[in-house]
């Protein structure tokens, strides 16, 4: 063993590993390690894989069979199973026969319900002790030569614990994998499977066929000679184990011959393209296949900096350590307007005719939307350095999604869908992750249902969301109950599809890019005081559309140049709409100078460079009427709070509470833990102002949270480690880069296994 064994917590008393193969030495090799078992001990019916278990250090001890140890072994201890699938079933039997139940058992077969459905028919039913498990990963190397102790560092371990599952010993198994350094995933078995035969089961077969249909070509017996990278980077998982995909392939049969199914059709049509010379379903379909892969590409890295592994099952998780002392100076243009960069592809894909948008944020939350118009049928070329192209369908020409459109972390992707999605005439699903999942969406699916759609949420309110096509829509009068431009967003844009005048009356105003960017497609809305209708029955014109930079997202910088001293820092062309520029007045009510300069106006929206000079910050009371107009900016106007003399009183934003995370509450525990005093009120916050302090503070899943705390550390007399912030590139791509070009101290550190 060439690492020595570190002084890990023993998370398990003895590990019992059944087949020394790659997966099962490479965990025996990792425990003895990394330190986290008392005793590993290898099986193996065959004797020289022992030896070299034993020679090679991979294990403590080695037995021929389970009967020699099982009557040693007891609460604490952990059996893994790590043979080919198909004889996962016999050595499930012997284990449970010869184990005592607190014995935790688990398996690393790739395909989960054979092994919950054997271990069914085995015993009547699952045993609580067992906890079936996948670790992702592997080698084209098999065998115990080729054990790795990091093999499973950053990379997902699924485990698909049944009702019958005992939680110690899900408990158990989990422990163990994360000691290995893996990520450790829980989802039901027939997820698991299928999604591992669509990722992974059907690559691999892909790359047999491949390779055995060329080889099989007997009359072009030297073509691999003129292989090119191509083909080598396509066939290198044909290398892998023949027994373990042959198993893999029986044993996830249903799943797999869906996706085979599926694949053979879409190579059918493709044939038939070519057969018949029909250039654009070839375009098209390329394009389509190329852009959708750039779109997880992209995903993928922004997620894994420094991996360089490109599967979500090894996605990255990364913390964020800030040093105090930086600044904020320079001359920068921050990522294009998010809610502007939603609307230009949901009006472009609406339009007539080709749309050319430039300035486009390519975070994950507007690409959520342009995936989900190209599930819809809409050709949709880059986003390339912020330019996309849109071959818009028309009002009435999407088409049936073949799955739920899955819209990631943005809830303005699925409150202004469920608008439009309201006035079409096939049923679609929207979905979210976890965070978007717990969001309210009564307060679109009320107003539409109103409006005659047929929509269903969760019991209490929540996606996903199911939409009823094909419906009827009248028009109404919405008074809307909260200051919501996503709810006024989505009420005008079903009205598009209603018959008659809908009209939105807001409690406060919000921002309007909805009105203006529609007028800009050439489609009449009347805005007057709180009051904006449009009637139902136009069409959109395509138009071009140039994003501005997100004052969202400027908004960060700003802040930092109002808590250091000697900040100078000037952020171009910038959207500076009305309702939108509340950060700007909160913070000059506070006493930081900021100009705006070069003012001009883009595509009907307002557009100026904004310059943040630092001067001393005092405490205020923000004005209610300015809380829509600072919505998204509250996290780092807090931190600028907490940087002012005297006390911050916040009222009215209750609103806070149904972000991305209850953001009243995520900044307050944050501040505490950083040593100011922050009180937390049912609408709001109260905030003193005093000396930040280091430590780590929690993101919550929300990318605004972690920005925020970044800025913060500006002012901290020491590091701050803002955990799990894989979540900013939802809004702010180059956040990490541009932090660094005006002088803030970042580095990335992978975040520590919980
Ligand atoms: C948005 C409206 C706001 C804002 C969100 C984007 C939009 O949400 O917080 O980030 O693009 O319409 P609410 O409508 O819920 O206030």
């Amino acid at each position: 063993m060439s690492k020595k064994a570190s002084a890990s917590p023993k998370v398990v008393n003895r590990l019992v590993v059944i087949g020394l193969g790659l997966i099962g030495s490479s965990l025996a090799v990792a425990a003895r390690q990394r330190g986290f078992a008392n005793q590993v001990i290898g099986i193996s019916r065959r004797q020289s894989t022992l030896e070299i278990a034993l020679k090679n250090g991979i294990v403590d001890r080695c037995a021929e069979s389970l009967g020699q140890i099982a009557a040693e072994l007891g609460e604490g201890d952990i059996v893994v199973i790590a043979v080919p699938t198909l004889s996962v079933p016999s050595v499930l039997e012997e284990s449970v026969s010869q184990l005592s139940p607190n014995v935790t058992i688990t398996d690393v077969a790739s395909v989960k319900d054979s092994v919950v459905k054997a271990a069914q028919s085995l015993f009547g039913e699952m045993p609580p002790q067992l906890v079936p498990g996948h670790p992702i990963a592997g080698s084209e190397k098999s065998g115990v030569t080729a054990a790795n102790g990091d093999l499973f560092t950053n990379h997902r371990v699924i485990l698909t614990p049944v009702e019958a599952t005992a939680v110690g010993h899900l408990k158990r198994a989990t422990d163990l994998w994360e000691a290995t350094g893996a990520l450790v995933s829980i989802m039901s078995v027939l997820e698991h499977d299928q999604i591992l035969a669509a990722t992974s089961h059907l690559p691999h077969f892909l790359a047999y066929s491949l390779v055995d249909t060329l080889a099989g070509m007997s009359d072009k017996t030297d073509i691999f000679r003129y292989a090119a990278g191509g083909f080598r980077d396509f066939t290198r998982i044909a290398a892998s184990d023949p027994v373990m995909w042959r198993d893999i392939a029986l044993a996830n049969k249903d799943s797999i011959i869906e996706v085979m199914d599926r694949i053979m059709e879409n190579f059918k049509a493709m044939r038939c393209a070519i057969e018949s010379g029909d250039r654009q379903y070839l375009m098209d379909l390329f394009t389509r296949a190329r852009d959708a892969r750039n779109h997880f590409g992209k995903i993928l890295e922004s997620k894994t900096p420094d991996t360089g592994i490109h599967s979500p099952m090894t996605e990255k998780v990364i913390d964020y350590i800030v040093s105090p002392g930086g600044s904020a100076c320079g001359d920068i243009r921050v990522p294009g307007d998010k809610s502007m960069s939603h609307r230009s592809i949901m009006l472009g894909s609406l339009a007539e005719g080709m749309t050319e948008v430039t300035g486009f944020l390519e975070g994950e939350d507007s690409l959520a939307t342009l995936q989900a118009f190209r599930d819809m049928g809409v050709d949709i070329e880059g986003p390339n350095e912020g330019r996309v192209v849109i071959h818009g369908v028309g009002l009435h020409g999407l088409q049936t999604p073949s799955k739920p459109l899955y819209l990631g972390n943005s809830g303005t992707s699925m409150r202004l869908l469920s608008g439009l999605m309201a006035g079409q005439t096939f049923d679609v699903e929207l979905r979210g992750d976890a965070s978007l999942s717990g969001r309210p969406m009564g307060r679109v699916a009320t107003p539409l249902r109103e409006m005659g759609a047929v929509i269903e949420t969760d019991a209490d309110g929540t996606p996903p969301l199911r939409i009823k096509g094909g419906q009827k829509l009248s028009s109404i009068n919405y008074l809307m109950p909260m200051a919501s431009a996503q709810v006024k967003s989505c009420v005008l844009l079903a009205g598009l599809y209603a018959e008659g005048e809908t009209s939105t009356v807001e409690p406060a105003p919000t921002r309007d890019h909805t009105e203006r960017m529609l007028r800009g497609f050439g489609y009449q809305v009347n805005s007057d005081g709180s009051k904006a209708s449009l009637s139902g029955g136009g069409s959109l014109m395509a138009t071009r559309i140039d994003v501005p930079a997100d004052i969202s997202s400027a908004a960060f910088f700003m802040v930092a140049a109002a808590i250091v001293p000697g900040s100078d820092i000037t952020l171009r062309h910038v959207g500076v709409n009305p309702t939108r520029i509340g950060v700007i007045n909160i913070l000059r009510q506070m006493g930081t100078h900021i100009e705006l300069s070069n003012h001009i106006e883009v595509g009907g929206e307002p557009v100026a460079d904004i310059r943040v000079r630092y001067a001393p910050l005092k405490g205020i009371v923000i004005p209610e009427d300015q809380v829509p107009l600072a919505i998204d900016e509250f996290p780092v106007l807090f931190v600028a709070a907490a940087c002012a003399q005297g006390t911050t009183l916040l009222t009215g934003a209750e609103e806070l509470r149904v972000k991305e995370s209850d953001r009243i509450q995520s900044m307050a525990d944050g501040l505490v833990t950083l040593g100011i005093d922050a009180q937390a009120t049912v609408d709001g916050i109260r905030i003193q102002g005093g000396q930040l302090g280091s430590g780590e503070v929690a993101s919550f899943d929300d990318h605004r949270i972690a920005m925020a705390f970044t800025i913060a550390a500006l002012r901290a007399n020491g590091k701050i480690r803002v955990k799990e912030t894989n979540n900013v590139a939802t809004s702010f791509p180059d956040f990490i880069s541009l932090a660094q070009q005006i002088g803030i101290g970042i580095e990335i550190a992978a975040a520590e296994a919980q």
